[in-house]
């Protein structure tokens, strides 16, 4: 795909990655995902960020095509050291010999333990810093822990345009550049997963750089992500501000997650009955199975319900390893306002209820009673766990009120 003009000089350099479902080695991407980049042509010459190197290739073929005929590239701008961003720096910096590499403070670190380097020309530039290219100006502004500590955002007052790295992207690979192009309710979707399983854990910091960036009273009528679409225009900009301003405050919505793993299905009847439970009280419910779920979709549904059941027979007096997967992917992930409750079958020790919510508990959710059942459930213990939806969803009630 050629480099597309975004504004006046202002070029998406990226590359698309159709395949990747594997992301960063924990979480999946059915849609594959986009490495995006910038290239800014004014009296200074500017890349800001790069790809995954495997996309070297493609980032030269590129920048062969948006520079003119011996135009060579002055400045570096590193918004994050990630390596889907920051893959092909050092490739870069040997073939384009840049007079000076911009980056945060962290970044600076980041950049010296990623690469080794010993005479690069980097220019460390905090918040508050700006340089001029000419007729435009790059001014930075840290984004610490969204979701690195090096992130930073760049932002060209000219142009109104804000370069925001992870912040807003989404895993989706399309031919199309821009969100307006595409259909909005899968783009919120995949918003939604990407914040889920990367961003999640920083939501405080989000609601507090967003106040700050609110504070400085940018105009902004283009946001410029390093994954997916971009947006253009200030209601677009707008509404994946507030989107986001969302998503930190994790409010949950009427709907509840049953999550489990089981040996010879009577784990698995149980979370059936709940399920039966909540859905009889109006929740909207998610059974999902470890065994058919990556932990990943698993945390997408995660995210917006109000409540999360925990289900896993004891084994080793202890719990399925597949649950034990999932609860450290969500307790590093920090999800807020849940409420929890366990399920599980045992044959003799019986350690899983205790096990799951402890869990549960550590993550700060308000507990409903567990349920336990020896071997196989009976009618009365298939009601029990019908009752116990009931009363989760009780809870969700009350929680939402
Ligand atoms: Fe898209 Fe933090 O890398």
């Amino acid at each position: 795909m050629k480099p597309v003009e975004i504004k006046d000089g202002i070029y998406w350099i990226g590359s698309v990655d159709w395949n990747r479902r594997n992301f960063h080695g924990y979480s999946v991407s059915h849609h594959g995902t986009t490495y995006n980049n910038f290239l800014i042509k004014d009296e200074k010459v500017v890349l800001i960020d790069t790809v995954a190197e495997e996309f070297w290739g493609n980032l030269q073929c590129n920048l062969a095509h948006a520079l003119d005929e011996g135009q060579k590239i002055d400045y570096f701008v590193i918004n994050h050291l990630e390596p889907d961003h920051a893959g092909c720096l050092a490739l870069a910096v040997e073939k384009y010999q840049p007079e000076k590499i911009y980056t945060s403070p962290m970044g600076q670190k980041a950049m010296q333990a990623h690469f080794h380097y010993e005479d690069w020309p980097v220019e460390v530039v905090p918040t508050g810093s700006e340089i001029s290219l000419g007729s435009r100006t790059l001014q930075f502004i840290e984004t610490r822990m969204l979701h690195w500590p090096d992130a930073m955002l760049t932002y060209c007052p000219e142009d109104k345009i804000a370069f925001t790295n992870d912040a807003f992207g989404q895993n989706w690979a399309t031919s199309e550049r821009f969100a307006d192009e595409v259909d909005r309710s899968r783009l919120e979707e995949l918003m939604a997963a990407y914040y889920a399983n990367i961003v999640l854990p920083y939501s405080p910091v989000v609601i507090k750089t967003l106040a700050a960036i609110g504070e400085m009273n940018l105009e902004i009528d283009m946001i410029c992500p390093d994954h997916g679409l971009l947006f253009r225009g200030e209601e677009d900009c707008k509404w994946v501000f507030d989107k986001y301003i969302e998503f930190a405050e994790q409010k949950p919505k009427n709907k509840a997650v049953i999550v489990y793993d089981t040996m010879w299905h009577s784990t698995e009847k149980m979370a059936l009955a709940v399920a039966s439970g909540l859905a009889d009280e109006g929740v909207s419910v998610r059974v999902m199975c470890m065994k058919n779920n990556h932990h990943s979709e698993v945390m997408t549904e995660v995210f917006d319900s109000a409540a999360v059941i925990m289900g896993s027979p004891t084994h080793n007096n202890g719990i399925l390893p597949l649950m034990a997967d999932m609860i450290t992917y969500m307790k590093g992930l920090r999800p807020q306002n849940k409420i929890g409750s366990a399920i599980g079958s045992f044959g003799w020790s019986g350690e899983c209820v205790k096990v799951l919510t402890k869990s549960l508990e550590d993550m700060g959710m308000e507990m409903v009673d567990p349920v336990k059942v020896k071997h196989v459930p009976t009618h009365d213990t298939m009601k029990q766990c019908y009752e116990q939806g009931k009363s989760i969803a009780a809870a969700i009630k009350e929680k939402l009120a």
